[in-house]
């Protein structure tokens, strides 16, 4: 680990708080907020959409669940109707799991210490400190994304941040460089920082009081930090749903498996390596497993595109109306009322506000 330039770091620091104080106009209904429940809500939300989109979750979790009573005590599938679009679902569970810990263990009182909040499923560094500067002003740096892209590109930090190696190093200036007597200021200005100014396309160097001492800037190398080592392989999925309806409800089921989208619902699923033609869908022997002989074939829409993080999921629906009732294991026949109250996959969620 290098030693780092004090004065540069005191540079940073000093010019990083006066930016936050005189500049930082950004609006958000978490910020300066102390109440660790509306915290740690606040920020399992970020970690999985951008603040514009954030901020309407935010608000219908808090209008559902005030408290962490509120959310302890709701079904499963209540929170997961509010959830629903945010991806990464073991977020979720966790979030529920870690609601009726801390109101039934603990009496809903959230940890006051870092080292507590740690112990916390859904919880790691990031999310403890956050939680611990915010709420308590405890010295502990928040490092993310935004925060890495800031001290890679000021201190010129070549190594890659997706090895453990990076982190270290990002982790160890991170340390440094906090106001300790204002961490909470501090973590919420670095982060709004790296977010309207630090940006990771066409950062605002012109207008940015750090730019004096950044070693991206001086050399011109903004668009090379962070440096990564690797570049992350996606994989392809196709998804043709098979939308089977009998009299105006549809055969829905919830997703189980150990897979993305767990605990949500869908319809009849054949999955494909590559795209296919709805007849050699129609023709699958799942299909015909499941019983399906006698149906009418409806519409079929056109492939839709899902990003996730490490897959692209294009999926398709085959919308059939079958011939007789019948039981499809696994599957409730569900009027449209119901399905409303169901969370799926926001690409289904998608189509069936479309067709619906
Ligand atoms: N991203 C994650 N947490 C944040 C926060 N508290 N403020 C702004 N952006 C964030």
């Amino acid at each position: 680990m290098p030693g780092y330039d004090s004065e540069k770091c005191s540079f940073f620091t000093k010019n990083l708080m006066k930016w936050h104080k005189n500049y930082n106009f950004r609006m958000m209904p978490w910020k300066y907020e102390k109440n660790p429940y509306k915290i740690w809500l606040s920020e399992i939300i970020l970690q999985q959409t951008r603040v514009e989109q954030g901020t309407a979750y935010y608000n219908n979790f808090l209008k559902k669940f005030p408290n962490i009573h509120k959310l302890a005590s709701a079904e499963d599938s209540e929170v997961f109707k509010v959830w629903e679009g945010l991806g990464y679902y073991s977020r979720c569970k966790n979030l529920i799991h870690t609601a009726r810990y801390v109101s039934d263990t603990l009496k809903g009182i959230f940890p006051t210490t870092y080292e507590g909040l740690l112990k916390l499923k859904g919880i790691g560094p990031y999310t403890a400190a956050a939680i611990a500067s915010f709420a308590y002003n405890e010295p502990y740096a928040v490092l993310d994304g935004n925060v890495m892209r800031v001290l890679t590109r000021f201190f010129g930090l070549n190594v890659p941040v997706d090895t453990p190696e990076g982190k270290n190093h990002c982790s160890h200036l991170a340390e440094i460089l906090i106001d300790k007597k204002n961490a909470g200021l501090y973590n919420q200005g670095i982060m709004d920082f790296g977010a309207t100014v630090c940006k990771p396309k066409s950062p605002i160097c012109s207008a940015c009081n750090l730019s004096k001492y950044c070693t991206a800037f001086i050399t011109n190398q903004t668009e090379k930090f962070p440096v990564k080592s690797k570049k992350i392989k996606k994989k392809n999925r196709f998804f043709y749903y098979i939308v089977a309806s009998f009299k105006g409800k549809f055969y829905v089921r919830k997703r189980v498996e150990k897979d993305i989208w767990q605990n949500l619902h869908e319809f009849m699923l054949i999955e494909r390596a590559q795209k296919s033609t709805v007849d050699s869908v129609l023709h699958h022997k799942v299909l015909k497993a499941l019983g399906i002989e006698t149906y009418t074939f409806l519409f079929a829409s056109t492939h839709v595109k899902q990003q996730l993080t490490h897959q692209t999921i294009e999926a398709c629906f085959i919308q059939i109306e079958i011939g007789k009732k019948q039981h499809i294991p696994g599957f409730d026949l569900v009027d449209v009322n119901t399905m409303k109250r169901l969370a799926f996959p926001k690409l289904i969620k998608m189509w069936i506000q479309s067709m619906i």
